[in-house]
């Protein structure tokens, strides 16, 4: 079975909205646990827009799974993380003013800032996954920069998959050839995959079905569904759906 990781940024942002104490992700991600997810994600991002660093330093008591923190590698999240120790640093790239994070790391270009801010988080003891798109290149620099996780990015192929008419069939059924196969050469290189953005309840089984990947983080689906069904229920269906074969 798939794992699930429940991002529960959009816990704080709908708090934030009101720069009040309500609700509090720390209450969600228990409740998510109870569900039965593996896993807990927030994104610390630099603007605080919703995650606090409150929010990550409670969870890191409370969460009874695995807290993954997904951030920039700035100088300000290192030191964070460092100090926090979730037990896994998903490192994003982070541009002021997107909505939500736009496409994966480029392990290419940025190869030596992103290998000296692995290094500086393994050193504390804290797992590094890289979010990446789902091309070779990115692949191999993560193979070299020797990180253990690779977070593949599902939003070519959820974007794809959001309205379905002929056209976005043929482009749906490409983005997954694309993410079928960057799984598959991450497994080969000895790395253990992740995959998630943008993944909902209607596209994430072609997703879970790729043997390869090991874990979803999903968090705005969820959340969202939350709102009008509740979160154990939003979170027990989204498992249900992870188990089918
Ligand atoms: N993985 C990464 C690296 C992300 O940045 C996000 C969004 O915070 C997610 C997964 C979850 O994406 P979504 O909220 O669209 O499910």
């Amino acid at each position: 079975m798939t794992k699930l990781g429940v991002n529960i940024d959009h816990v704080a942002t709908l708090r934030e909205a009101r720069k009040t104490n309500e609700p509090d992700p720390v209450a969600a991600a228990v409740i998510a646990e109870l569900a039965g997810c593996q896993g807990i994600t927030v994104h610390l991002r630099s603007d605080r827009r919703h995650i606090q660093d409150r929010d990550v330093e409670l969870l890191r008591e409370t969460v009874k799974t695995r807290l993954n923190l997904e951030m920039a590698a700035t100088e300000e999240m290192i030191r964070f993380a460092r100090e926090v120790k979730p037990d896994t640093a998903t490192l994003v790239p982070e541009l002021p003013g997107e909505i939500t994070t736009q496409g994966g790391l480029d392990c290419v270009r940025n190869f030596d800032a992103i290998c000296a801010a692995a290094q500086e988080l393994e050193a504390a003891g804290v797992a590094v996954s890289l979010f990446v798109d789902p091309e070779r290149s990115q692949i191999e620099a993560a193979q070299r920069i020797g990180v253990s996780i690779v977070e593949i990015n599902t939003a070519e192929y959820a974007d794809a998959s959001l309205y379905l008419t002929l056209k976005t069939e043929v482009a749906t059924a490409k983005a997954l050839e694309r993410l079928k196969t960057a799984a598959i050469e991450a497994g080969l290189a000895g790395i253990r995959v992740h995959a998630g953005h943008g993944l909902t309840y209607r596209n994430v089984r072609a997703v879970s079905q790729i043997p390869e990947i090991e874990e979803l983080n999903i968090g705005h689906n969820i959340i969202s569904r939350a709102v009008l069904v509740g979160l154990d229920a939003a979170v027990r269906e989204m498992i249900a759906l992870l188990k089918e074969e």
